[in-house]
């Protein structure tokens, strides 16, 4: 029986094993994490992640050949596989702060398994987080200089693809899944039995293997393609708010052209979540290293044109209400990165209600899945900082220009403007009508998803923004 562990009980390591467990019921799936209260949370009824179809996923492996657990050295030292799925933040320090992978999470990971795994034996060691291309020969360098001799390590690359919010059906049919190996005897045998566990659920077609290079880059490369076309789509939504075009009509007309295709497309007030940004500046990092500064130059805009849209949205925020949100309530619907998640990393609603707050704003935040005090962690951490564990959510500081309240209609009411920054469905449920009644006129709403009826919305008396769609005559400036 072939036995596995992960390192790292997170977003990507707590659901990949859990699907795995439920697909191989004859493998025994061992989750393993540093951080006590994670375990714990995999191990109760309240999951520490909320994501859809997860729950029953869970219940029905866990206990049976799913495990979660603290004791890393006895999971390991048993495991044939070994997948490493711990966090590769962007560095806050030292050289290629701001931009470069930190890998000592990693490295502290595969010092461990060097560490405790005896031979003889032949290990497995997965890389499934995201990592800068050319890792897999520092790891095997740290695997072979400290591990037992009689140990052989072999490394492979399996980047994981799930989003979040939708990781559940992501890992049930995925698009592809991606095995980098060396392309010797054992490399391939090693790609062969990750391959074997894969496909007791996805067709063989679609699991693609490559050389470890390949397969590092093309995780970066993913990543960097999917958040350049939403930074290409919102840069023509400020064009078309300039000129009359409807930037869904623009998208609707490009994306029938199967060359371009039609998803992620939708103009947002930016892009956010764990990967794009940081996978972004990783790769950037990793060409200015290479000497290639015109090809990092061309990745950086793409963050540059996501920073530019979120300040764009808090301008036409402010210059819409007559240049001052000074004192006045702003509701927030909204603050997780998208919809069905509770995930606020690198969200962009970090940066529009930092632009509020500075302008004076009073904020009131309404999200069906964030806690208070995630909201008032990221309004007050450091860049980056979330992505170095020790980030303690309990104990950040209460803003007093922001409320995180339980009810929309709460965050409403008295409120100059509503801002919707996340699409949640029940979002499009609410009573505007009501809400209308219940605010200061003239009431706005800026729509920074574009999921309402705008139509309806200025038929009740609203003004309305909605993101790169003709302006509102009440908003142009001429
Ligand atoms: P996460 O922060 O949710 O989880 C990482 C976990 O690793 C944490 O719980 C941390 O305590 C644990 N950890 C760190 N060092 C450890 C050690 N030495 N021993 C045991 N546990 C340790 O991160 P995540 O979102 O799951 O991302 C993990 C990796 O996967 C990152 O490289 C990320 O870029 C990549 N990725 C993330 C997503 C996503 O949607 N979140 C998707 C694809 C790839
Ligand atoms: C992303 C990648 O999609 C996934 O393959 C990778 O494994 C991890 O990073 P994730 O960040 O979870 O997944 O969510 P995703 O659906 O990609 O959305 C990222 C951000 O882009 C969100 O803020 C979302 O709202 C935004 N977005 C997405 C848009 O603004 N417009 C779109 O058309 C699509």
């Amino acid at each position: 029986m072939v036995k596995i562990a992960c390192i790292g009980a997170g977003y990507v390591g707590g659901p990949t094993m859990a699907m795995i467990a439920l697909k191989c019921p004859e493998i025994e799936v061992v989750v393993l994490d540093i951080n006590e209260d994670r375990i714990a949370a995999w191990n109760s009824d309240s999951l520490p992640i909320y994501e859809p179809g997860l729950d029953e996923v869970v219940q029905e492996a866990r206990g049976r050949n799913l495990f979660f657990s603290t004791d890393v050295t006895k999971h390991v030292s048993e495991a044939d596989i070994i997948f490493v799925s711990v966090n590769t933040p962007t560095k806050t320090s030292g050289i290629g702060a701001g931009k470069a992978a930190d890998l000592s999470y990693w490295e502290s990971a595969a010092r461990m398994i060097a560490q405790c795994c005896k031979g003889p034996a032949f290990k497995i060691v997965v890389e499934k987080s995201t990592v800068p291309v050319k890792t897999a020969e520092a790891i095997s360098k740290v695997l072979r200089t400290n591990g037992d001799s009689s140990v052989h390590f072999e490394i492979l690359s399996n980047p994981e693809f799930l989003a979040e919010g939708t990781a559940v059906s992501d890992l049930t049919a995925p698009d592809r899944v991606l095995i980098g190996g060396k392309e010797d005897a054992d490399g391939q045998r090693a790609v062969k039995a990750l391959a074997d566990v894969y496909a007791h659920w996805v067709p063989r077609a679609q699991i693609l293997t490559t050389n470890l290079w390949s397969a590092e880059l093309a995780k970066l490369t993913a990543n960097a393609m999917l958040a350049q076309r939403i930074s290409s789509v919102n840069s023509i939504s400020a064009l078309c708010e300039e000129t009359g075009a409807d930037v869904s009509e623009v998208a609707r007309s490009i994306g029938m052209d199967s060359r371009i295709g039609s998803k992620f497309l939708n103009a947002s007030v930016g892009f956010g979540g764990s990967c794009f940004q940081k996978d972004i500046l990783n790769l950037v990092y990793i060409c200015e290293t290479q000497g290639l500064q015109k090809v990092a130059d061309y990745w950086r805009m793409v963050i540059d044109i996501n920073d530019y849209q979120k300040q764009r949205y808090v301008e036409r925020v402010i210059g819409g209400m007559f240049n001052t949100v000074s004192n006045k309530k702003i509701a927030v619907l909204g603050f997780a990165f998208k919809k069905d998640t509770g995930d606020t990393r690198e969200t962009p609603a970090i940066d529009v209600c930092r632009g509020l707050i500075a302008d004076g704003a009073k904020l009131f935040v309404y999200d069906p899945k964030v806690e208070a005090q995630h909201v008032h962690y990221e309004l007050s951490a450091a860049k980056f900082s979330w992505d170095h564990p020790k980030a303690p959510y309990a104990s950040a500081s209460r803003l007093s220009s922001v409320s995180v309240v339980k009810d929309p209609y709460e965050a409403c009411d008295g409120a100059h403007a509503i801002c919707v920054l996340t699409e949640w469905d029940e979002f499009k449920q609410l009573d505007f009508p009501r809400l209308y009644a219940s605010m200061t006129k003239p009431a706005f709403i800026f729509d920074g998803r574009n999921i309402l009826d705008h139509a309806a919305l200025r038929e009740m008396g609203f003004v309305v923004y909605a993101l790169g769609k003709p302006l509102d005559p009440f908003l142009r400036k001429d």
